[in-house]
């Protein structure tokens, strides 16, 4: 059967949505964006949704009884329910807006953490986290006295599973994974970590940054305990993020930030908290972020599932394949059949920073350094990298433009030697 992503996905179709792809020329040069994994771009859709909502739709949410309050409410609901259905969960009390990622994860680690995590008790993390699935957890270590261990990887960029049975104990709380690593782009097998984390009785959070907008997700067919990911990352605005967890999880946690809106009642001796979401999202929240995320929703689901992947997944053979003829390029991390839309790279001696820099000269945007991912860039005895990060507006004349630049990048340094 002849499938959409088998006939694969065209990015020209798109590419005219967003103002920024043809709006960044340069020194006559287009903007080649290859900086996806650090923030996507978005779509004209995305950004009239937020300009439609402050000039038509904007009250706060959740408070007024006015009749523009309760249309951005309403809005700011259909959001959630976008989300919810985006990655199959079962109900829309399960989706906590969250400011990103990072604001996910730090709030499963107070709430669900501080609950639920006693000294001498064990957090499994892995050797290729970002530091936002890393910092939370020695920090609740540092509150609680539990110990935090992890997953080593494999030379070739993976998660090594030997020792994870090893790893995993009665003791075992959490076990706190990254679906595809922010570096080197290996695809994770969460639901198999999931499967033998909840043998040993341990909750699961999954960090979903670079995987939820690149990869089709169903939360329930994982059985995945909590998932975090950003709506910046997936076309939608910076400021807003989400929290999925299960209801037995999210309604025996306490609230982690106190205010309005995650109350039922206060007194002055005391308050008794809200039901979730809404327990978790005290203060007035993103509410235009959050209506642009649902935008951004509509936009990516209807695009076929599965051709994004396979779409940046031949965008990584042409860029591998590209990439070995530049003398002195070695590609960090495993095969592109393995792996996301990311080609991690060091070129020679020559600073990934410098690399940035005269990329940055043809008009093609990557980011350097250690990606929030300093153990991971330990363990290959590496102190910064070079990343070139897809989605599915790219082309595969992006991909060669780079290796054209790299090329020339080299040629520069060899002749100053
Ligand atoms: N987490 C983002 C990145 O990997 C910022 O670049």
């Amino acid at each position: 059967m002849t499938t959409a992503a088998s006939r694969g996905l065209d990015p020209e179709v798109y590419r005219g949505d967003f103002p920024i792809l043809s709006q960044g020329v340069r020194d006559g040069r287009p903007l080649v964006y290859l900086d996806n994994a650090a923030t996507t771009q978005r779509p004209r859709q995305v950004i009239q949704a937020m300009v439609d909502t402050y000039e038509h739709h904007y009250a706060n949410v959740h408070r007024g009884i006015h009749w523009l309050a309760e249309r951005t409410t309403e809005l700011y609901e259909a959001a959630r329910e976008k989300v919810r259905q985006f990655i199959n969960a079962p109900a829309g009390e399960q989706i906590v807006f969250t400011s990103g990622t990072t604001g996910a994860i730090n709030l499963v680690a107070r709430s669900w953490g501080d609950a639920n995590v006693r000294a001498g008790d064990e957090i499994l993390v892995t050797e290729m986290e970002h530091h936002s699935n890393l910092v939370p957890w020695h920090q609740l270590a540092e509150r609680t006295g539990a110990v935090v261990r992890h997953l080593p990887l494999t030379e070739d960029g993976r998660l090594d599973l030997a020792p994870f049975d090893a790893l995993l104990s009665r003791r075992t709380r959490l076990v706190a994974v990254t679906a595809v690593s922010n570096v080197l782009g290996t695809i994770n097998p969460v639901e198999e970590i999931i499967r033998r984390a909840h043998d040993v009785g341990a909750v699961v959070l999954v960090d979903g940054a670079q995987s939820v907008p690149h990869l089709p997700t169903d939360v329930a067919a994982m059985d995945v305990d909590f998932l975090a990911f950003s709506g910046h990352k997936m076309l939608g605005p910076s400021g807003v993020g989400v929290l999925y967890g299960k209801r037995d999880l999210l309604e025996a946690m306490p609230p982690f930030l106190g205010g309005g809106s995650m109350i039922r009642r206060v007194t002055l001796e005391g308050f008794d908290p809200g039901d979730v979401p809404a327990r978790f999202e005290a203060g007035t929240p993103a509410i235009v972020p959050a209506i642009g995320l649902g935008a951004a929703i509509d936009y990516l689901a209807a695009i076929p599932a599965d051709a994004i992947h396979e779409h940046e997944r031949r965008l990584v053979e042409r860029a591998h394949e590209a990439l070995a003829s530049v003398e002195g390029l070695r590609i960090i991390g495993p095969p592109p059949e393995d792996k996301a839309g990311i080609v991690t790279f060091t070129l020679g001696r020559i600073h990934p920073h410098d690399i940035a820099q005269l990329l940055d000269r043809h008009n093609i945007a990557v980011r350097a350094g250690h990606h929030c991912a300093m153990p991971l860039h330990r363990r290959y005895r590496l102190s910064a990298t070079t990343r070139a990060s897809f989605y599915f507006y790219n082309t595969p004349a992006e991909v060669d433009a780079l290796a054209g630049a790299l090329d020339q990048v080299r040629q520069v340094f060899q002749r100053r030697k």
